[in-house]
């Protein structure tokens, strides 16, 4: 078998971050690994693609990126420098000139502008949910691509909701208020176990899911509403409509996404529809309840209490910045009792952080070795089966290239005289991402093949794994 340094191009023959090659026998890549009841198993006879020289592949990674997902990135042989914090734009510009991969969380900012200078990058992982942060589209313009880690956190959320609404079934929070300020007011009225009552939840992706789970654990009824049909898991029940689950439920809790159809899905029509005495949750984006209605069904009695982790408008950052100037009714909603208000921690915990890590630097990983766009958020979602060890003269071409017609005729005129054993394209927007496993291919084919990819119009850019 070929070694990997024997075909390590000269600098000056083409661009050699986007040449991979050759197996090691240490590598271990996620993608040739099976998953058996949530183990990882190695595939049999699974070949491992592998950068031609991992200790070129360079990776930043800013902002404190969890332990977990530095050492799956270290573990790859890859060059990782890694610093606790952001860094201003100029500096973040000098540095991302020279890297392959950047790992942020929220603060890095990547615009068009830092982008522009980032001529060696293929790739960013966001170790956090959101993808604000990011210029998607001029990422994807230029071949890069951009993963996340949406679900890592979904049974952290869960467990806090299920903690708010025994929290909110005995007043917690208004007695440890009190407490804390010197009173002493033990009551028993509106207070109640959760043990018989039925929890509505709205949306029942993967927090609504998990939460259905714990709840029925605790002695709860589960009905549940989705646009979708879901399986119910245990014995929870979908319901046709959101009115029926508001006349139903004596909790009620919102795990949809934050998208046109749910942004005030839940108002004063809504409020009206639901039980007296009810309580609701919201643990997911701040425009899915309608605050100045909220704090009506609050003040008239209708909902007997509320639990709110997310907010229309929310601070940048740590302060007392939760006032009127942020939200109109900050001080009226301020004023509730048996109101929990919490600063977006559903998701923050020390188990999601990890699980974040793991998550991102695998789906990296993957990419980087194997060309894999699973979950990228911003290229359509394109892989390959893993090549195998009876395969050695294997190439995996990926062709990133502009969404325009003839393209898929130029690229068989190229790869025409190889045997092409699996071929997959598909496209976003004005974007698609192709990838073919090749036979026959040796060290001068790979530097013919890369040349001719980049000399076509249509190119955005070229990986060659070998
Ligand atoms: N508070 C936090 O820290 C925190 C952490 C993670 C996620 N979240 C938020 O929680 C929400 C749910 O996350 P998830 O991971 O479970 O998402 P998900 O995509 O797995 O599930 C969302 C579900 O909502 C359903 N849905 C979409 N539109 C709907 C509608 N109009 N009516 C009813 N159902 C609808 C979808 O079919 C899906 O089943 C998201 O808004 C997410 O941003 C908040």
């Amino acid at each position: 078998m070929t070694s990997a340094r024997d075909i390590r191009p000269r600098q000056d023959d083409f661009a050699q971050q986007h040449l991979s090659v050759s197996p090691n026998a240490s590598f271990h890549s996620p993608s040739s690994h099976g998953s058996v009841l949530g183990r990882t198993v190695p595939l049999v006879n699974a070949k491992h693609l592998k950068p031609f020289a991992t200790q070129d592949i360079k990776v930043l990674l800013l902002e404190n990126v969890n332990q977990t997902g530095r050492e799956i990135l270290s573990q790859q042989g890859y060059q990782v420098e890694y610093l606790k914090s952001s860094l201003p734009e100029d500096q973040l510009i000098e540095k991302i000139r020279d890297v392959h991969v950047i790992g942020i969380r929220s603060k890095t900012k990547l615009t068009a502008r830092v982008l522009k200078e980032a001529k060696n990058l293929i790739v960013i992982g966001c170790f956090c949910i959101g993808t604000n942060q990011v210029d998607l589209q001029y990422a994807a313009d230029n071949g890069i691509a951009v993963f996340n880690s949406p679900f890592s956190n979904s049974r952290s959320v869960a467990e806090l909701v299920i903690g708010e609404i025994i929290m909110l079934a005995r007043q917690l929070g208004d007695r440890s208020n009190e407490m804390h300020n010197g009173t002493w007011n033990k009551v028993s009225n509106g207070c109640w176990e959760i043990r018989g009552k039925t929890l509505g939840i709205i949306g029942y992706g993967h927090i609504g899911a998990q939460l259905s789970v714990l709840a029925e654990a605790m002695g709860m009824s589960v009905i549940y509403f989705d646009v979708l049909n879901i399986m119910s898991l245990g014995t929870a029940r979908q319901v046709e409509t959101l009115e029926e689950l508001l006349g139903q439920a004596d909790y009620i809790t919102c795990h949809v996404p934050e998208i046109p159809e749910t942004k005030g899905m839940i108002g004063q029509t809504q409020f009206e529809q639901m039980k007296t005495g009810s309580y609701l949750i919201n643990a997911s984006r701040g425009t899915v309840v309608d605050i100045p209605a909220l704090i009506d069904a609050m003040r008239s009695g209708k909902v007997a209490g509320a639990a709110l982790d997310v907010y229309p408008n929310e601070p940048a950052g740590n302060g007392d910045y939760f006032n009127n100037e942020l939200n109109t009714w900050g001080a009226d909603l301020r004023s509730l009792k048996n109101l929990i208000l919490t600063p977006h921690i559903g998701g923050s915990t020390d188990e999601a952080q990890k699980a974040i890590g793991v998550e991102v630097a695998q789906a990296l990983v993957r990419y980087v070795n194997e060309g894999s766009t699973l979950g990228a958020v911003n290229l359509p979602e394109v892989t390959l089966r893993s090549l195998t060890m009876d395969e050695p003269n294997h190439a995996r071409v990926i062709y990133i290239h502009k969404n325009i017609p003839g393209v898929l005729r130029k690229v068989n005129e190229i790869i025409g005289d190889h045997n092409v054993d699996k071929q997959m394209t598909d496209s976003r927007g004005d974007v698609a991402y192709l990838m073919a496993d090749i036979s026959n291919v040796d060290t001068a084919t790979i530097k013919d093949l890369y040349t001719s990819f980049e000399s076509l119009p249509s190119r955005i850019m070229t990986r060659i794994l070998y």
